[in-house]
């Protein structure tokens, strides 16, 4: 049996927990060939210099054989320059509250409100989860109401995302059924979609979904189907992502009491903080949609052309040859470079957003709840090795300021 090179233990439910000592193993080898032909590049600098070559392409029609299901219409992370480029550039201009001179900054005070709404709901209880109470809400009420959709419509919306996650991630095994799943529930979420985005057009609100279907610029605008794939890349990887980021930030918080007192006394800590979760328990491990489009010597390997490739961006960030004391969570380092969002052309979009939620929820939970401490450790983990977080975080706690 072939499973247990340090890439595919990674991939295993039993690795979730505490992915690192494989993340270590893994980089032993900084450029690993799998059984399949998938190469899995886990050291800060080859990552880096791969997310900046343009012969590493993100476009899954380059790697796709043809037996397989086609692929619902690629949104920008799945489009290499210059698509992606527009794309991104037509996003880019209606992300944020509209008349706002600070795009994202414009949205902290509907995150502070919605983030003391959320507390003040767990404040009669001495019990909580943290995921479906607070993690889990704000994100997705945000990235709704950034989009234009309505708020009744969001439990529909977790369990598509959900199920799109689901089927995401490395590995040959089932990869033609997950492949089919994703495509039966993305045309539910785009059929949703495109029905709401025509409502927009015939009567444009201040969202972004209104933004995408009007705006006509030098460049033209989005066709209709391209609204609707960037409405769902950014539905879903603004749901996602963020979760895990909250999750992941109280977790480690709670197990490192002196840190969490340290927040508590100097507020301002919090942007390192975070900036220290993103490096130390990414919330992003693994982006496994690149391939070679030519031979690509690296490390002193050659990436064969037309092999996929993974790059393993939390094996990057605690790589000892860029951070010092890698293993070590320190809100305080002086210079904190990470992976967290990625690099070059397909950096992460909603960062600015992601940080600020992260920002304040942190510093609220922080603030705000007395005695927290966790009720089991380990947590639960959601099955994805991708998009890595606890499903449940129970905590208890003396009550809520
Ligand atoms: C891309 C991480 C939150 C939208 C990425 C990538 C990473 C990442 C690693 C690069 C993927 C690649 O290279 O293929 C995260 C993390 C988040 C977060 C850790 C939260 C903590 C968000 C949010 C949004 C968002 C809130 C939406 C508002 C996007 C988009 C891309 C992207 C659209 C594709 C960018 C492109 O292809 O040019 N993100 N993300 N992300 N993210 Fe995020």
């Amino acid at each position: 049996m072939t499973s247990h090179s340090a890439f595919e233990r990674i991939l295993e439910p039993s690795g979730r927990a505490d992915p690192y000592p494989l993340f270590a193993e893994l980089r032993k080898t900084p450029v690993a060939r799998q059984e399949d032909g998938t190469y899995v590049v886990s050291t800060y600098r080859e990552i880096v210099e791969l997310l900046h070559d343009p012969r590493v392409s993100s476009d899954r029609r380059n790697r796709l054989s043809t037996d397989e299901a086609p692929d619902m219409t690629p949104s920008f992370i799945g489009l290499d320059p210059p698509e992606h480029d527009r794309l991104r550039r037509l996003a880019m201009r209606h992300f944020g509250p509209p008349h706002s001179p600070g795009m994202v900054d414009g949205l902290r005070p509907a995150c502070l409100h919605l983030t003391t709404e959320l507390i003040d709901g767990i404040a009669g209880k001495r019990q909580a989860d943290l995921v479906d109470e607070v993690a889990y809400p704000l994100p997705v009420a945000m990235i709704c109401r950034l989009l234009g959709v309505p708020e009744e419509d969001e439990p529909q919306f977790h369990a598509w995302a959900d199920q799109i996650i689901e089927t995401l991630g490395p590995g040959e095994e089932d990869r033609a059924e997950r492949e089919r799943e994703r495509q039966a529930v993305g045309l539910k979420l785009e059929g949703y979609l495109a029905g709401l985005a025509e409502d927009r057009r015939r009567q444009p609100g201040e969202d972004m979904l209104s933004g995408f279907m009007t705006y006509r610029g030098p460049e033209g605008g989005m066709t209709p189907q391209e609204v609707v794939s960037t409405a769902v890349l950014l539905l879903i990887a603004g749901h996602e992502t963020t979760i895990n980021l909250i999750a992941n930030g109280m977790l480690t918080l709670l197990r490192h009491p002196d840190q969490l007192e340290r927040l508590r006394a100097e507020s301002g800590l919090i942007v390192p903080a975070v900036e220290e979760l993103l490096r130390y328990e990414p919330p992003v491990q693994l982006v496994s949609s690149r391939v070679a489009l030519d031979d690509i010597s690296i490390a002193g390997t050659t990436i064969p052309a037309g092999s996929p490739i993974v790059l393993a961006l939390a094996a990057g960030s605690r790589d000892p040859a860029h951070v010092p004391d890698p293993d070590r969570f320190d809100p305080c380092r002086a210079r904190n470079e990470h992976l967290g969002f990625g690099g070059g052309v397909h950096y992460c979009f909603g960062a600015p957003l992601a940080r600020i939620e992260a920002q304040i929820v942190l510093a609220e939970l922080v603030r705000r709840l007395r005695g927290p401490r966790l009720v089991a450790d380990p947590p639960p983990y959601r099955p994805s090795p991708v998009l890595r977080g606890p499903r449940h975080l129970l905590i208890e706690y003396d009550g809520v300021d």
